[in-house]
């Protein structure tokens, strides 16, 4: 299942280029290129003439020339022309998508185009603050995932798991015991543990040159229909803070991650990290794109075990536990989301 009437992320900014790029998206080829002018254009990725994909044909200025008969399109998707021929049939064109650009990713809505709406696009404004450093994700390629775009958003809802999957990173003693709260709101529900006297991530200890004996330590992700998350990491010396308080007084971390829908079983996933410590270090930077993308690689091998018993006992019985509670407050507004496009449409 997917909800259409949604943004997701198709590229990364430094991705998209002259040359076309073929990617697909909820079971729908598409081609994305720039302009001559550096506008991003996505197109479905087939010729409307005999289904060869127009990224197997090549840019001449903003059009694209189909590599079999040699149609025209343009940037708009339109047939302009066809050798051998003057009249273009109207029906001759293909499926032109909404993209914008926004915070190095290029967005793409993937709906009905009458109800393409930018105010849609998640609150990823911590991407543009000049006080911290922003590193983008695995060099600026998607981490493909063989498994469902839902199972990233049950993954980052649940964030105790860092304590099994990323233990020498990410995890630490006193946050397991802690219950999460959960808000719910219009398109997104957000978890929050704030843990008293608990180990920060060794990893990001590390880098922020943080060793005070005694710490309190947060998570809270806001995940923003349909799987645009904002996770908030970080720790301060016991009392200093409170949870209530500018958490920015600590050594925190955002990190932006979304999961876009390939197929039913397979999806991208792309993400930026802002973080208020070690600002501008380009060494500490480099060493954290490496961590990262390792750890993510654990979230994904998890993430895809699931995958493969789900398809193989999709009927299999499962239980719910109490840290579960964010999870399935969002399984119940994607369903919602998911409701009224099917009565929309
Ligand atoms: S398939 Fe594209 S021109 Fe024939
Ligand atoms: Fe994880």
């Amino acid at each position: 299942m997917f909800l259409r009437n949604c943004w997701y992320v198709a590229a990364y900014s430094s991705e998209i280029g002259d040359m076309p790029l073929a990617r697909t998206f909820l079971n729908e080829p598409v081609l994305l290129y720039r302009t001559v002018g550096g506008k991003p254009v996505a197109l479905e990725d087939r010729c409307c003439h005999r289904n060869l994909p127009l990224s197997m044909g090549r840019r001449e200025g903003d059009c694209i020339r189909c590599g079999y008969h040699g149609l025209k399109f343009d940037a708009a998707g339109q047939c302009v022309e066809i050798p051998g021929q003057k009249e273009i049939p109207r029906e001759a064109q293909v499926r032109s998508y909404p993209v914008v650009e926004r915070w190095n990713f290029v967005w793409i809505w993937m709906g009905d185009v009458s109800k393409c709406d930018e105010s849609q696009l998640p609150h990823w404004d911590c991407a543009n603050d000049t006080s911290v450093t922003t590193t983008l994700g695995n060099n600026e390629k998607p981490l493909p995932m063989k498994c469902n775009w839902e199972l990233n958003n049950d993954n980052l809802l649940d964030l105790v798991h860092v304590v099994y999957i990323h233990a020498a990173t990410l995890g630490g003693a006193g946050l397991d015991t802690t219950p999460v709260t959960t808000e719910r709101f219009d398109r997104s529900i957000k978890m929050t543990r704030w843990s008293e006297h608990a180990d920060p991530p060794p990893l990001l200890a590390r880098l922020a040159g943080f060793n005070s004996p005694d710490a309190d330590r947060w998570q809270a992700t806001v995940c923003e229909i349909p799987s645009h998350c904002t996770i908030d990491v970080g720790f301060c010396t016991h009392g200093t803070i409170g949870r209530d308080g500018d958490w920015d007084q600590g050594s925190r971390l955002r990190a932006l991650i979304t999961a876009t829908p390939e197929t039913d079983t397979t999806s991208f996933m792309f993400y930026c990290q802002c973080r208020n410590f070690a600002v501008g270090d380009a060494e500490v930077s480099r060493n954290f794109i490496g961590h990262v993308r390792d750890i993510f690689m654990e979230d994904i091998t998890v993430m895809e075990g699931q995958q493969r018993i789900n398809s193989a006992m999709p009927n299999a019985p499962r239980i719910e536990i109490r840290a579960d509670t964010p999870v399935v407050a969002m399984h119940r507004l994607v369903e919602k989301f998911a409701a009224a496009e099917k009565l929309s449409s």
